[in-house]
This record gives structure tokens, C-alpha cells and sequence, in this order.
């Protein structure tokens, strides 16, 4: 297949920066099959009308129930808030469309599930928007533990911080009501992280977890979009129905030890997503805000010049590099989905599945959920129970 006809549905933040990626990615990676930007969907009509514009997309409409039945379509990209997720995955495998979901998958295990099982029993491809995954510094990571060179992996420790909702007066957008967005900071930034150490280090075994909504009343939005929103401290107010910060402690099928802190209320972090791994030879360290940058220890350097080195992983050798410029000329936020969509296509032309697809994200669900699990019952909780 040399190209990919594609549908997307939802047009703001993640809808921007998938558009985005499909227009850049056949001018960097000319081998790979070509998405064609057939068509676009949102709510509203002028808002929609306006993004198919700016975007570059052929066409647009309101309704994604069209779109999915469309014959001119073989993908369809889901942007839409995770409680539209389910519905449209399943209307769409059910028109033979491969799809594209944005993370959390779900806003249960059972509807990850159901969804998993839609795709499969369709036999179309799947890809779930884990986009850290595709950062060339954190493939670097997963070459070294992968090839041995960080030897046996001790620890796994994570932290995803943000603070734009630490303000009382932000108001009650979307991301903090539990029947939309299905949790908080543990769906929306626990979820990358744990999809990370799945990536890095494998399967968990158990969890347990603590959580906590610092704030629990917010006035209702005006206008609402991304991570921004409009609210005035006159307007009436609503329940957070969320967590404001999710934190665990895991343990991995292969004996490493995890810790994982994901939190909207860490003032100065804008998008802390990072990570640290211990291994018998070695640690790698990485943070989001310096994503060129793996800082890297191995135990044999000789002892008079042991440390940290910071790896700009820039160099033709790292993963996606050589599609871009010169080592040192960094790449930002946007490649990360570029990259993620170099593997959707790819991987269609191919046959195969794309990696991560609903698997990872059902996997990355089970738990999310045995941590809530783990916090209704103050308990450890064993992720074969779910
Ligand atoms: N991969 C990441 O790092 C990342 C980052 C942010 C958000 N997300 C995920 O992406 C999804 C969307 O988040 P966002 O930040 O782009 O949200 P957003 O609020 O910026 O945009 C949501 C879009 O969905 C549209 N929409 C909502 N309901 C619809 C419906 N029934 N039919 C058609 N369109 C509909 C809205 O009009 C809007 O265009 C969420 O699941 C979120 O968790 C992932």
C-alpha cells in the first residue's frame, strides 16, 4: 500500500499535532506509505470548517458517524476526549477502518477490552498514541537495556509533572471530570508513564497506590481547549471528579522495582515527563523538557572520569535521526508524533501491526485500574486480579 486515505475526528490539541505530523511526515520520510488527508470532523461546523483549512485537509463534517462509513477512507484517527473513544473505535472496526487512538485508550479496562476484541475479530490495524515512545533519546534507552549494556535492571523510577491546573480559579475543563476523561493525572500522565516502563522494562506484577484532589470545587468553563481554558471566579462551581495526583509503587515480572508519581500541582514543572533506570552496569536518565538528551552512566568507565555523560541523540545512529538535520540541530514535542505516525504507516504498508497498538494500551489500562484498585482497598493489588 502506498498510501494511507485517512478520517480524523476531533481537531484541537492532539488533532493538530496528528494533522501536523501527517503533513510533514512524506517530506522526511519519502519511503514511507503517504497518508492522504482526506477528511476531518468535528463538532462544530465553522470551528471544523476553519481546521480542515489550516490543516490541510480535503474535506470536513460534523458527524464522525459519516466519516467511518465513508468508502474513501481506510483510517480513522481519534482526537475526541477518551469517553468518545470506545464508541468510535468500535463503529469504525466494524466498517473494516484500521484506527488510531489517542491514549488512555478507554475510560475502563473492560471497554479497553472491548475495544481490543472489536479490532481483533475485524482484522484491522491498530495503533494506541503513546508518543513518548518515539523521543530518539528514549529509543536510545531501550537499545542500551535491550542490547545488555545497563545489565540487569534494579530500578524504574518516574515522575510526570505538571501545574497547570494549580490555580483554584482554572476551571472545570473536561480533563477533570471522571465520566470524560475516565481519571485525572493517572490516565491522562500516569498512563505515558506506565506505558513507558512497560516499553523499557516490561509487565508489572502488582501495585499500590495513593492519589488525592487538592482542589474540589472549580468554576465551570466558558470556552475550553487543550490545556487551556477560559472561567471566571463568578461563574457557579462544579466537583473535581478526578484525581489532581496519582502516585504507586510496582513491582516488575522481571524483579526490578518501579515508583511512579503523576501530578498537575508541581508548580514550575510545565511537562516534567521523566524517568530514571538503575541497572547492574549502568543508569539512564531522561526528562521531556531536555528531549534531545539521554544522561548515561556506565560502571566499567574507568574510575578517574566516572559520571553522568549527556547524550545528544542526535547523531544518524539514533533512531529517526538521519530523516532529520545535522547531530546537534535538535527536533521538539511534534516529532515525537511524527515518528509515531512513521510507524502507523509503515507498519500498514507492511502488514503488520503497529507497535504500540490496542495491546499496550489495554495492558497500560489493567494498570492504571489495579492502582485504583489499590487505592479504594489500601491494599497491594496483583495485576492478574483485574
Ligand atoms: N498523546 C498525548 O500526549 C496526549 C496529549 C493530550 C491529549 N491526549 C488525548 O487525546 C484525546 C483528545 O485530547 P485533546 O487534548 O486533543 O482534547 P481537546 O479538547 O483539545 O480536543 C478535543 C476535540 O474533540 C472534538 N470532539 C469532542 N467530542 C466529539 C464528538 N462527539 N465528535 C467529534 N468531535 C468531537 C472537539 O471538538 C475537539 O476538536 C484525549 O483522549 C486525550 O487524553 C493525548
Amino acid at each position: 500500500m502506498e498510501q494511507v486515505r485517512l478520517g480524523m475526528i476531533g481537531y484541537k490539541f492532539m488533532g493538530k499535532a496528528h494533522s501536523h505530523a501527517y503533513r510533514d511526515l512524506p517530506m522526511f520520510f519519502p519511503k514511507t506509505a503517504k497518508p492522504v488527508m482526506k477528511a476531518i470532523c468535528g463538532r462544530d461546523a465553522q470551528g471544523v470548517q476553519q481546521a480542515a483549512k489550516q490543516f490541510g485537509w480535503e474535506s470536513w463534517n460534523t458527524d464522525w458517524r459519516e466519516l467511518v462509513q465513508r468508502d474513501d477512507i481506510d483510517l480513522i484517527d481519534i482526537n475526541a476526549p477518551s469517553d468518545a473513544h470506545k464508541e468510535i473505535a468500535l463503529a469504525a472496526a466494524a466498517a473494516g477502518k484500521h484506527v488510531f487512538c489517542e491514549k488512555p485508550l478507554a475510560l475502563t479496562l473492560a471497554d479497553s477490552r472491548e475495544m481490543l476484541q472489536a479490532v481483533e475479530v475485524a482484522g484491522v490495524k491498530h495503533m494506541v498514541g503513546f508518543n513518548y515512545r518515539f523521543a530518539p533519546a528514549v529509543q536510545l534507552a531501550k537499545k542500551l537495556i535491550t542490547e545488555g549494556r545497563l545489565g540487569q535492571i534494579y530500578h524504574f523510577r518516574a515522575w510526570f509533572l505538571q501545574d497547570w491546573i494549580v490555580d483554584p480559579a482554572f476551571p472545570l475543563v473536561w480533563r477533570l471530570q471522571k465520566e470524560i476523561a475516565g481519571s485525572g493525572s493517572h490516565g491522562d500522565l500516569g498512563a505515558h508513564l506506565i506505558d513507558l516502563a512497560h516499553f523499557l522494562v516490561g509487565g508489572m506484577t502488582e501495585v499500590i497506590g495513593m492519589n488525592e484532589t487538592f482542589i474540589k470545587e472549580r468554576p465551570l468553563p466558558s470556552s475550553m481547549t487543550g490545556l487551556s481554558a477560559k472561567g471566571s471566579n463568578d461563574a457557579p462551581k462544579g466537583p473535581v471528579t478526578v484525581d489532581d495526583a496519582t502516585l504507586f509503587m510496582a513491582r516488575f515480572e522481571s524483579g526490578a522495582l518501579g515508583s511512579f508519581e503523576a501530578t498537575r500541582f508541581a508548580p514550575g514543572h510545565r511537562c516534567t515527563n521523566a524517568f530514571e533506570i538503575n541497572g547492574s552496569k549502568g543508569s539512564v536518565k531522561f526528562d521531556f523538557e531536555r528531549m534531545n538528551e539521554l544522561q548515561v552512566y556506565f560502571t566499567d568507565d574507568a574510575d578517574d572520569v566516572q559520571g553522568f555523560r549527556r547524550v545528544l541523540a542526535t547523531d544518524p545512529s539514533h533512531a529517526y535521526a538521519d530523516a532529520w538535520w545535522p547531530p546537534g540541530h535538535t527536533i521538539g514535542y511534534e516529532h515525537t508524533f511524527i515518528h509515531e505516525t512513521v510507524e502507523l504507516m509503515q507498519a500498514i504498508a507492511e502488514g503488520r501491526q503497529p507497535v504500540p497498538n490496542f495491546a499496550d494500551g489495554v495492558k497500560c489500562q489493567q494498570v492504571l485500574e489495579a492502582v485504583d484498585w489499590s487505592i479504594e482497598q489500601r491494599r497491594w493489588v496483583r495485576i492478574e486480579e483485574l
